[in-house]
């Protein structure tokens, strides 16, 4: 066999040990929809504006999915909009505006997919569970932790299945990262420090057509004062936790999936700087710093959020004494740096965990005369990560993930417990802006 057929089929062996970690299968596009089978999964989606869309573009492409019923306090705009797209796709549905008139009449659902603003997921996910359904349950779990604990103690007490939707953690890519970069061949030597951003440019508050404004009485009877507040949840107190939650939280679950621990201290500087406190009051900038006592030592990691400013947009950087690697979930973004004393890594090469660097032509040298310049540093050389999603949506592998766990195919791979950690992590962050000062947690914290 040729060395390049070996490494060819080393890699679709890695793709597909990736995607077994995911409970997945890489099978081409289809349109699962029309007809309905017998052992179709029900399921109903609860929160029909951009995300719950893109969980639904998703879910489309997987077989065996049946959606018979959709749930979207916007009746004149998302709810209308969405429950004809699923009818055009061959996907029958009921359409509610109340959850609990949809749980109450919807006696044939299997599971729930919940996409609606940060503070009503503890409540629409205890309710789902305790009506019998498996929850696939946007992130942030929660708004505040006695929310999310609540979940947990709800999914341990009901045995249904919980899943949050931090998806990197069934992403075909991380997972390789994690598993072979990381674990099996250490690439990263020992891991020291961490960086991460997600840089967001400036952008106007969200509006309406004004021809399908909810009526006020039902803003109020589901916790928003105006149609503002209604559109963009995600700035006020109470309602969502700002960009520290909304984006870092993905993040920052890498963090301590990669690592292997939790927080036990962190600081953070941020603000409402750039835009209305009347309208944005949670902080449109954050810079934190967080230590972590891994079983190799100390690790010092730093994350960014800015809603100003897109430069270089979003990734994780983890940074070990032999090498650095460098992954975002936008695919344009996942190299792996050999430091200069680390071993050569052909091996890792000839094994498919990476790709050979592309060659860079240098300039001639004469050895003889030895560096030309005291302050020469030679960048090291990029190895990429052979692993790609191969033009499936992002979140697919991990709704994939929460349909094979509940036909008992696989293992969740984001279960309440792991979104309680991050959800942890993310709200001490916002309490140590408050309190501008360092906050150490308890390993306990992270428990319910
Ligand atoms: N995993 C990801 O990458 C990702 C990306 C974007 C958003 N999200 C999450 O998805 C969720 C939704 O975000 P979005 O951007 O779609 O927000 P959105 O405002 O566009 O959509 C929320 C939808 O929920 C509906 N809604 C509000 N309250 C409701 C209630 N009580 N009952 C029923 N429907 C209700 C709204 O009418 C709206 O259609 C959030 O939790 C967000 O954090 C996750």
């Amino acid at each position: 066999m040729n060395s390049e057929k070996t490494k060819m089929d080393r890699r679709s062996f890695l793709r597909s040990t990736a995607a077994v970690s995911a409970g997945i299968a890489f099978s081409p596009m289809v349109f699962a929809g029309a007809g309905g089978k017998d052992d179709d999964l029900k399921v109903a989606l609860l929160g029909a504006g951009a995300e719950g869309q893109v969980l639904m573009d998703s879910m489309l492409k997987i077989p065996g999915i049946r959606f018979t019923a959709v749930c979207d306090i916007w009746e004149a705009y998302n709810l209308k909009r969405v429950s004809r797209l699923l009818d055009r796709y061959k996907h029958p549905n009921n359409a509610y505006v109340d959850y609990e008139e949809m749980l109450a009449k919807e006696k044939d659902l299997d599971a729930v997919v919940i996409a609606t603003p940060d503070f009503w997921h503890s409540p629409h996910a205890c309710a789902c569970m305790e009506a019998g359904l498996h929850v696939y349950c946007e992130k942030e779990m929660s708004n505040t932790l006695e929310g999310a604990k609540k979940m947990v103690e709800t999914q341990k007490k009901t045995g249904k299945l919980l899943q949050i939707g931090h998806q990197r953690r069934s992403n075909p890519r991380y997972i390789h990262c994690y598993e072979n970069i990381i674990q099996n061949a250490k690439m990263l030597g020992r891991i020291t420090t961490v960086n991460g951003q997600w840089n967001r440019a400036a952008s106007a508050d969200l509006g309406w057509p004004k021809t399908a404004e909810i009526p006020q009485e039902t803003l109020t009877k589901y916790g928003y004062k105006d149609m503002g507040a209604f559109r963009n949840w995600r700035w006020y107190k109470g309602l969502g936790g700002g960009p520290i939650v909304d984006l870092g939280s993905h993040q920052i679950d890498i963090y301590a999936w990669f690592l292997n621990a939790n927080p036990t201290a962190v600081m953070a500087s941020g603000g409402t700087d750039y835009y209305d406190k009347a309208t944005h009051e949670w902080y449109d900038t954050v810079l934190a710093l967080l230590e972590y006592q891994t079983k190799e030592g100390v690790v010092r990691a730093f994350y960014q959020v800015l809603t100003t400013n897109s430069n270089q947009g979003y990734y994780e950087t983890f940074m070990g004494d032999q090498g650095t690697l460098s992954i975002s979930e936008a695919s344009s973004r996942g190299s792996v740096y050999r430091e200069p004393t680390a071993p050569q890594w052909d091996k890792w090469v000839e094994m498919g965990y990476v790709n050979a660097p592309k060659a860079v032509e240098e300039p001639e040298k004469d050895a003889a005369a030895g560096p030309l310049d005291v302050r020469e540093t030679v960048a090291p050389p990029a190895y990429e990560i052979p692993v790609t999603m191969e033009g499936m949506p992002y979140h697919q592998p991990h709704l994939q993930n929460f349909f094979d766990a509940i036909r008992g195919k696989a293992k969740l791979t984001c279960p309440g417990e792991i979104g309680y950690e991050t959800a942890v992590t993310v709200l001490k962050i916002n309490e140590a802006v408050e309190a501008q000062k360092r906050l150490a947690l308890d390993p306990a914290e992270f428990h319910v």
